[in-house]
């Protein structure tokens, strides 16, 4: 049996902070923004909105885009390193709050690629005919665990929240192979104590050595070769390292997801926001071939190829 994406939905604050803004707030230029990391503004949620919140709206949308109910849902995964708090889980408030009656529900916390670990996740469930269908929802409130006095992480980051719907399909469609990885020698390089910390230029070496040899890894899993991928949506934290995994897999610029100018470093979040936003405008069709890919804190990484 295949397990593929059945609906999908997005959910981004209103309020938008450019660079310009920041430019008000601490020592930094929209110059030095844009052309380090791509970044133009990003979504930033106000004191009432927090993580399971917007895990809601797009989780919501993601259901109805399945054309399933609630009570069809047998597992929600919520891949969050911004959780409301550390219990009841995000993924235990969703549960309640859309009616999912007979749903299992944890939260998973893998980082920036928390959403390739959930899909993967629920992948097996599907596959081994325990469940039918498993809501996995990435969504993060980045804004509450950034310094804003810290002028080298407080521009990279945004909140929000993207859900996919898992189920059966037909046709030789949904995931082909998957990857996912750990390397906890590098979790000095990125993590929180209050606020996020991170070594930039650390991080930096190993996403574009880790998404480069992922996105390989799994196209040769599945049997092919790189001519073969239509689209890549690479987890959007800095168009350099997007550009990096792009011309590893010598794809033309429009194959290739962008939403890192208007939403800055959603973390696990970025995948299923791109995916939403890439559908939508028609640059992913039927039958592509997709390549997702994801890294993060951790270290961890995480790829998917699928059949759309
Ligand atoms: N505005 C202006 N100047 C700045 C800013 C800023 N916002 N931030 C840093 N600088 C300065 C630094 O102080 C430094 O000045 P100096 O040379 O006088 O010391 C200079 O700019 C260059 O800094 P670098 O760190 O060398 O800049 P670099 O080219 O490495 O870019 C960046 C920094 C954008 C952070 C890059 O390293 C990067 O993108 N790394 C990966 C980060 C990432 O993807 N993190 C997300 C991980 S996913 C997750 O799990 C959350």
């Amino acid at each position: 049996m295949n397990v593929g994406i059945v609906g999908i939905g997005r959910y981004v604050p209103e309020n938008v902070v450019t660079n310009q803004d920041l430019e008000k707030r601490m020592d930094t230029s929209d110059e030095w923004i844009r052309t380090r990391t791509g970044i133009r503004e990003r979504r930033i949620a106000g004191d009432d909105i927090n993580t399971s919140h917007m895990a809601y709206f797009a989780a919501q949308k993601a259901i109805e885009d399945a054309g399933i109910q609630p009570e069809d849902i047998d597992l929600i995964l919520t891949a969050t390193v911004t959780p409301d708090q550390p219990f009841p889980t995000v993924s235990c408030m969703i549960q309640e709050q859309i009616g999912a009656k007979k749903a299992a529900a944890m939260d998973i916390s893998a980082a920036c690629s928390g959403l390739m670990y959930g899909m993967v996740t629920a992948k097996q469930f599907i596959e081994t005919g325990v469940y039918k269908y498993v809501l996995v929802i990435g969504a993060e409130k980045l804004s509450k665990i950034t310094d804003w006095e810290d002028r080298s992480t407080a521009v990279l980051f945004g909140d929000g929240a993207g859900a996919v719907v898992m189920g059966p399909v037909t046709d030789g469609r949904g995931i082909l192979s998957f990857e996912l990885g750990a390397d906890g020698s590098g979790g000095k390089f990125l993590y929180q104590e209050k606020y996020i910390c991170m070594n930039g230029r650390e991080v930096f070496k190993f996403a574009v050595r880790q998404m480069g040899e992922s996105a390989l890894n799994v196209i040769e899993k599945a049997g092919l070769s790189k001519e073969d991928v239509d689209f890549l949506i690479p987890h959007q934290a800095n168009i350099r390292i997007m550009e990096a995994a792009r011309q590893r897999l010598d794809l033309p610029i429009e194959k290739m997801s962008n939403t890192v100018g208007k939403y800055g470093n959603t973390s696990a979040a970025s995948i299923p926001i791109s995916l939403v936003e890439d559908l939508e405008a028609g640059r992913i069709k039927d039958d592509d071939i997709i390549l997702m890919v994801g890294f993060g804190g951790g270290l961890t990484w995480g790829a998917i190829l699928m059949k759309w």
